[in-house]
This record gives structure tokens, C-alpha cells and sequence, in this order.
């Protein structure tokens, strides 16, 4: 069994990486691998704060960690929120709050273009190496859906049948989303 720190607590993200995990790896959270508290997060990247969380996990255990960062980019913001995706609204990280301001934002947008990026940092005794996926598709005008979190009501992909994240069953996410692609990235990696 090839045992790995994953940086992730949220339990939405837990499980689209478990289900996406190759046969003989078990994957523990920080929180198992005994850290408490935030995993340190201050880059202005996805790039940057993927590698910190994952060496900060390597430092501390000393077992091959895998972090993920993601953010939502949206093309006529300039790639915003981007690596604030979490606090778009605010401190409060609200995802009700969020989607609201980004659908605001979008008022009379005609170009609503926009990709989920997932970079996954991995850090092992060699060192750290980076894996990215992305899924592209277009923000809707309103919120539809029950599953999922974050951005998912509001994202309909471009590869899918016009449903938003929120609107499909989690299986059927994760077969596209930018964090299973990431996986696979690593997984081919590996
Ligand atoms: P994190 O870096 O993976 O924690 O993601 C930052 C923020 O991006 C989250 O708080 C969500 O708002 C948003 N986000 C990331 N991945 C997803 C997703 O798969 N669906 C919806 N929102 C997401």
C-alpha cells in the first residue's frame, strides 16, 4: 500500500480524489497526519499556494503529499477570482455569497467564458512537481442545481449536455472536472 498526505479538509474535494485514486494508495487528510489548523495558503497563485501546502505536509510527515489548489477564471475578469476564488465575497468564504457577486459582476455579459484549474503540487524526497487540469465552459445566467459546492451552480461545461457542475451526479462531475483531470496528470506521472 503506497500511503499519501492529501492537503485537502473539504469533504466534497475528499471524495472526488479518493473515487479518482489508483488500486493500492491510501490517501490520509492533514487533519489524520495530525496538523491542525489551516495548511499555510499566502501565494498569489494556484501554482505557488499548491506548493507551499504540499512541502509544508512533507516537512512536517516526511510521506508523499499531494496538494491541490483550484480556482474559478472567468475570461472578460481577467482570469478573476482566479486564486480567490474562496473569498471572492469576502473573508467570510460564503458560496452563496460568491456566486451572487459573480453573477453580478456578469450583468449584460454576453462573452461568459470562463475554466475551473486545478494545480496539484506533489512532494516526495525528489522534491516538488506541479500537474494541472482544466475544465472550460460558460457561466450560467442563474443558479441551478443541488450538488456539488463552490462555483458548481452557476458552471455549465463546455464537454457536457448543457447542466451545470450542480445539475449532474457527483460521478458524472468528477468524469470531467479539472481536479479528476489533475489526478490523472499525476497519476500518468507517477
Ligand atoms: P480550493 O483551492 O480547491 O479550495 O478552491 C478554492 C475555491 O474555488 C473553492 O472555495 C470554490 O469556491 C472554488 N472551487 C474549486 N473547485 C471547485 C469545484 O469543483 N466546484 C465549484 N467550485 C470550486
Amino acid at each position: 500500500m503506497n500511503k499519501i498526505i492529501l492537503a485537502t479538509q473539504n469533504a466534497h474535494k475528499l471524495e472526488e480524489l479518493r473515487s479518482v485514486l489508483p488500486e493500492g494508495w491510501e490517501a490520509q487528510t492533514a487533519f489524520d497526519a495530525g496538523i491542525r489548523g489551516e495548511l499555510p495558503e499566502t501565494g498569489s497563485t494556484l501554482e505557488e499556494n499548491a506548493t507551499q501546502k504540499a512541502k509544508f505536509l512533507w516537512d512536517y510527515c516526511e510521506i508523499s503529499s499531494l496538494a491541490d489548489d483550484s480556482g474559478l477564471e472567468v475570461s472578460v475578469l481577467d482570469g478573476a477570482p482566479g486564486v480567490y476564488s474562496a473569498m471572492y465575497a469576502g473573508p467570510e468564504r460564503s458560496d452563496q455569497a460568491n456566486r451572487s457577486l459573480l453573477l453580478a459582476n456578469l450583468v449584460g455579459a454576453t462573452d461568459r467564458a470562463a475554466r475551473f484549474r486545478t494545480v496539484l503540487a506533489w512532494a516526495t524526497a525528489e522534491g516538488i512537481q506541479l500537474y494541472e487540469g482544466v475544465v472550460y465552459g460558460q457561466i450560467a445566467l442563474d443558479e441551478r442545481g443541488e450538488y456539488g459546492f463552490g462555483y458548481d451552480r452557476i458552471f455549465i461545461p463546455n464537454d457536457g449536455d448543457g447542466r451545470t457542475f450542480a445539475e449532474m451526479l457527483p460521478e458524472e462531475k468528477v468524469a470531467m472536472s479539472h481536479r479528476s483531470r489533475a489526478v490523472r496528470a499525476w497519476i500518468t506521472g507517477l
